[in-house]
């Protein structure tokens, strides 16, 4: 039987009206949520990221602003500039889009943001309540994903997940998000002897490697969720996964759709994340 498709776009667009509600609301308390992003240069991907949250930020009600630096500010500079959005009381949440230049240290700048304010869940001290279990900044990609799985209700507890990329972004913290939910866990990477083996014995397969076509329906378990995070521009300028969609489609029993999958759930979660620091600075 054909997988069914989680249709991530429409997925977020619910979660948004209920967050819109949650935005008016507040509101009425005289609180008024706000995203500040900084940008440092022209990456095409980052400012096209960069304009989907505006627009998400705007249909949600929630005051944002998007500092644009060029690139070659420097990482004092940059510095300067988190210390100051940490200490605005207007503001609720920081974002800084990666990837940097290279001559700033993305570490350091990602350590330099108040843990109450950061949204992206990168703060090491953010990382380490997420190990643990305790309320924090998910990070959003990982977030997003669990979400979606929990509103297909499919069960987690038990299962065989495989989570093909180790970023830090994606694959080290969706499998510990879905470690928290009693799966069992493996992580595979570049260097991972024999990952076929692997990957036909998952019940949940996430794919965050950054290549087109990587895993293929003959591949993968009869019935697993496949979710796939990557994103590929092919030679004839389409956006495609990293799986193929058409193969998996004929072997799983759900798989998310690349675009319109993971894309629209990040952003969803992010302002999900700046709503709860508004709320969280302000009680
Ligand atoms: N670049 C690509 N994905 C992300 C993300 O989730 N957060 C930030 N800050 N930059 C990114």
């Amino acid at each position: 039987m054909a997988a069914e498709i989680i249709y991530g776009k429409q997925l977020a667009e619910e979660f948004r009206l209920e967050m819109k509600h949650l935005v008016d609301e507040l509101k009425l308390k005289g609180i008024h949520p706000k995203l500040t992003v900084i940008l440092i240069g022209k990456d095409p991907a980052s400012q096209s990221y960069v304009k989907g949250k505006q627009k998400a930020s705007d249909f949600l009600g929630l005051e944002s602003e998007v500092i644009t630096l060029p690139t070659e500010t420097s990482e004092q500079e940059l510095l300067q500039r988190i210390d100051e959005l940490n200490n605005d009381n207007k503001v609720d949440g920081i974002l800084v889009q990666l990837p940097l230049p290279r001559h700033i240290d993305e570490q350091k700048v990602i350590e330099a943001i108040t843990p109450e304010k950061d949204v992206d869940g990168f703060h090491p001290m953010n990382i380490g309540r997420m190990m643990t279990g305790k309320a924090t900044f998910l990070p959003c990609t990982p977030y997003g994903i669990i979400h979606m799985i929990k509103a297909k209700n499919i069960s987690i507890d038990g299962k065989h997940a495989v989570i093909l990329g180790r970023s830090n972004i994606v694959g080290k913290p969706v499998g510990q998000l879905l470690l928290n939910e009693n799966a069992t866990v493996t992580y595979c990477h570049s260097r991972t002897k024999n990952i076929e083996d692997y990957i036909k014995t998952a019940d949940i397969l996430i794919v965050a490697v950054g290549k087109q076509a990587f895993v293929h329906g003959d591949q993968i378990k009869e019935g697993a969720v496949v979710i796939d995070v990557g994103v590929n521009r092919t030679d004839s300028g389409s956006l495609v996964g990293d799986v193929d969609f058409d193969s998996a489609k004929q072997k799983a029993a759900y798989l998310t759709p690349v675009p319109g999958g993971v894309g629209p759930m990040t952003i969803t979660m992010l302002l999900h994340n700046t709503i709860k620091a508004a709320k969280q600075r302000h009680a």
